[in-house]
């Protein structure tokens, strides 16, 4: 039992172990399970009030008030100011999106699209990442590995770059990742290990590498990557003047978001600083769906810390029985054993949450409705926007409510998709997409081809403008 302010806890209730910070277990000692950064806030200073934050905007000079993740330090006190390595992640911004309040049918001045491709590897890991990354140095890491789906990879492979403090060994799925994802890992010089198999593959042998090399893991396993991430939320909160939207709309993965997400808003409740939590919704891309399974169709509930362990091990047992495997045009959720399934339970559970899942077909339009109304995104992102728009036609979200959907990567994360959608090359369109369900381009801006002639070029503008 430790008696620190600050430590690791198992989040099962029951079993309740505890670990110190400077550990790097990963998983509970005792049962196996989970892992969660607690903290004894009376022993700590959290905040009197969220608007507290907002002396930081004046200190932007300050590297640590100026990241959009350690500016709200007090809420993930875990390491002390000199330990903290950022690389001024977490600079985004909540975009009011009329245009895709519309598709989602939602009132106008009611969507809001939560843009973390903006961080500087161009996904949401980055805040995770930095926390992770803090952590590592805390215990004297050298190398850090991931599997990843490429924004992970990604953004790993940014921070070793930025820093120039740790060797960065990434494992991919062989032709699971997109190219802009690839592009990143290569440049930013990580050891690139592509593997045999998809993500839930790699996820495993990580785990067993790590372990036998004494690698540090980034994988949002670690309880310190959640940690990081949490303040997406608390940046949403700070743009809608720190009151709750109605629902957080977010894609599913390996559900370490929904996770953090959950755990961001039970602290606030717990520390008094939130009086009303949002509601949280989860959508699983249709080809990667079992949290949409467990949750939608199997019922699978927090328990009190206590899952149906035994519904879950069935599940996973038929997906090996049939052989089937995580197949989505969102590569990046493109994941059908996520780690994090208990902790995301529970965020459901103390959130009113729900899961759906969206078909690469509406993925696809989502995203383009989302590039022609808003700052882009990958297609796994759409996923938040393609829920929203079902959950709403359910009646589930109601017309005026507000609702914030999370716009996990930037659109040059994946060009492939977005041409192949956009494109006026049928081959193209099938190799791509025709292959994984898709069967049209419904929000399609083609590209027009004109001959090198001035009257010709002028004419074509002329028609199409
Ligand atoms: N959106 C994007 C763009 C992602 O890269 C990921 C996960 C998710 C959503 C899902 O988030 O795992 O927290 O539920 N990408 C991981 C990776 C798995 O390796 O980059 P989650």
């Amino acid at each position: 039992m430790t008696t620190e302010a600050v430590f690791q806890r198992c989040i099962h209730p029951h079993c309740g172990a505890t670990l110190g910070v400077d550990e790097t277990a990963f998983a509970c000692p005792r049962c196996g399970g989970l892992l969660d950064v607690a903290y004894d806030w009376a022993r700590l200073t959290p905040p009197k009030s969220l608007r507290d934050f907002e002396a930081k905007w004046s200190q932007r000079t300050d590297p640590l008030s100026f990241s959009g993740v350690w500016r709200f330090r007090e809420l993930l006190p875990f390491a002390s100011p000199e330990q903290i390595l950022t690389i001024g992640e977490g600079q985004t911004i909540l975009q009011q999106a009329d245009i895709v309040a519309g598709y989602v049918g939602v009132q106008p001045g009611k969507l809001f699209l939560q843009y973390e491709g903006q961080n500087p590897s161009g996904s949401f890991k980055d805040n995770g990442m930095t926390a992770a990354f803090t952590h590592a140095r805390m215990v004297g890491a050298r190398r850090a590995a991931c599997a990843s789906t490429g924004n992970t990879s990604a953004s790993l492979a940014v921070f070793c770059s930025a820093t120039g403090l740790m060797r960065a060994i990434i494992f991919i799925g062989s032709g699971k990742i997109s190219y802009g994802k690839l592009a990143q890992a290569l440049d930013h010089g990580a050891l690139t290990v592509q593997i045999a198999g998809d993500f839930d593959d790699a996820m495993q042998r990580v785990q067993q590498v790590s372990r036998r090399l004494g690698i540090y893991l980034v994988n949002s396993i670690n309880p310190f990557r959640l940690e990081g991430q949490k303040t997406v939320m608390y940046r949403v909160l700070e743009a809608l003047r720190w009151e709750a939207p109605d629902w957080i709309v977010v894609p599913g993965g390996n559900l370490g978001n929904v996770s953090a997400f959950g755990k961001a808003f039970i602290e606030l409740a717990e520390l008094g600083l939130l009086k009303r939590l949002p509601r949280l919704a989860v959508i699983n891309a249709a080809g990667a769906d079992t949290f949409f399974k467990l949750f939608g169709q199997a019922n699978l509930r927090w328990e009190g810390g206590k899952p149906a362990k035994q519904t879950i091990e069935e599940y996973y047992r038929h997906l090996d029985a049939e052989k089937i495997r995580a197949s989505t045009i969102a590569s990046a959720i493109e994941i059908n054993r996520p780690v994090n399934l208990p902790k995301a339970l529970r965020a459901l559970d103390r959130c009113g949450g729900v899961v759906r899942e969206a078909s690469d077909q509406d993925i696809l339009d989502a995203k383009a409705k989302v590039g022609a109304g808003g700052l882009g995104c990958e297609p796994a992102s759409a996923a938040s926007v393609a829920g929203a728009r079902k959950l709403r036609q359910e009646g589930i979200i109601a017309p005026n409510d507000r609702v914030v959907c999370i716009l996990t990567g930037h659109a040059l994360k994946d060009p492939t998709a977005t041409v192949a959608y956009h494109t006026t090359d049928q081959k193209t369109f099938e190799e791509v997409l025709g292959t994984r369900g898709v069967r049209r381009a419904t929000y399609a801006n083609r590209a027009v081809q004109v001959p090198n002639d001035l009257d010709e070029i002028i004419k074509a503008i002329e028609v199409y403008s």
